[in-house]
């Protein structure tokens, strides 16, 4: 909403009101004839013809001061909530700390069963030259079409509705070999390059980045 003045945003869900009734703003308790009992900053001196508005919606009247003094004070989304009756004007939006939302949709081999990850995070060994940088490109290539993982039945633990490999080795192992996935393995680096080719990521995808 750049280039939105307060004042700008409020008049966007006001009409105009040319001879206010003899009631009191709710917002400064002073007569809606007179002028607004807020004086703070920000808010500019009004015109008597605007000086007060009715919420188009709801129908309620304020001076128009007091709703940009009320609006000034809130976290100015361009949006407007009457003090009144609570409508709302525009989209509200609030001062949640950043986060994720993720969601799971019926994909997985067991739609409604809960699934467990085991072991993560899990991290992955490459060699820092050439070839190795091209195949963590691949890989990145690989997890944007969610080709990493997957749900199933680990063979390795036996557990079912887990989160396991999928299809493309990884090096989880660094400094020695128990687990078979791990370094010396002159082979890797090739064997990896198929895996990724039988999931349709090859060297040509590195344009389409
Ligand atoms: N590192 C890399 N690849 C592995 C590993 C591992 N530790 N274990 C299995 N794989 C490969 C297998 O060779 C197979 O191709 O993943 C594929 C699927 O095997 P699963 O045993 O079903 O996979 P998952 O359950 O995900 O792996 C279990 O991986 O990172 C660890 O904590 C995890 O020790 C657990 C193991
Ligand atoms: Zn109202």
């Amino acid at each position: 909403r750049k280039g939105k003045t307060p004042e700008e945003v409020v008049k966007r869900y006001l009409q105009k009101v040319r001879n206010p009734p003899e009631e009191d703003c709710t917002i400064c308790m002073e007569a809606l004839g007179g002028p607004s009992g807020y004086k703070g900053p920000g808010v500019a001196s009004v015109s008597r013809a605007e000086s007060v508005g009715r919420l188009a919606q709801c129908g309620h009247l304020y001076h128009l001061q007091c709703l940009v003094a009320m609006y000034n004070n809130g976290n100015k989304d361009g949006s407007l909530q009457c003090p009144t009756c609570k409508t709302i004007y525009g989209v509200k939006t609030g001062n949640q700390p950043p986060g994720k939302m993720e969601y799971h949709g019926p994909e997985h081999p067991n739609p409604q069963k809960p699934f467990t990850a085991r072991g993560f995070p899990r991290h992955c060994y490459l060699p820092d030259n050439e070839k190795g940088r091209k195949v963590l490109r691949l890989l990145l290539v690989a997890w944007d079409r969610r080709l990493i993982f997957s749900v199933g039945t680990s063979s390795t633990t036996g557990e079912s509705d887990t989160v396991i490999w999928n299809e493309v080795h990884h090096k989880t192992e660094f400094g020695s070999n128990l687990t078979g996935h791990g370094f010396p393995d002159s082979g890797y680096l090739d064997n990896v390059l198929v895996e990724l080719k039988a999931q349709g990521i090859t060297e040509d995808e590195e344009q389409h980045l």
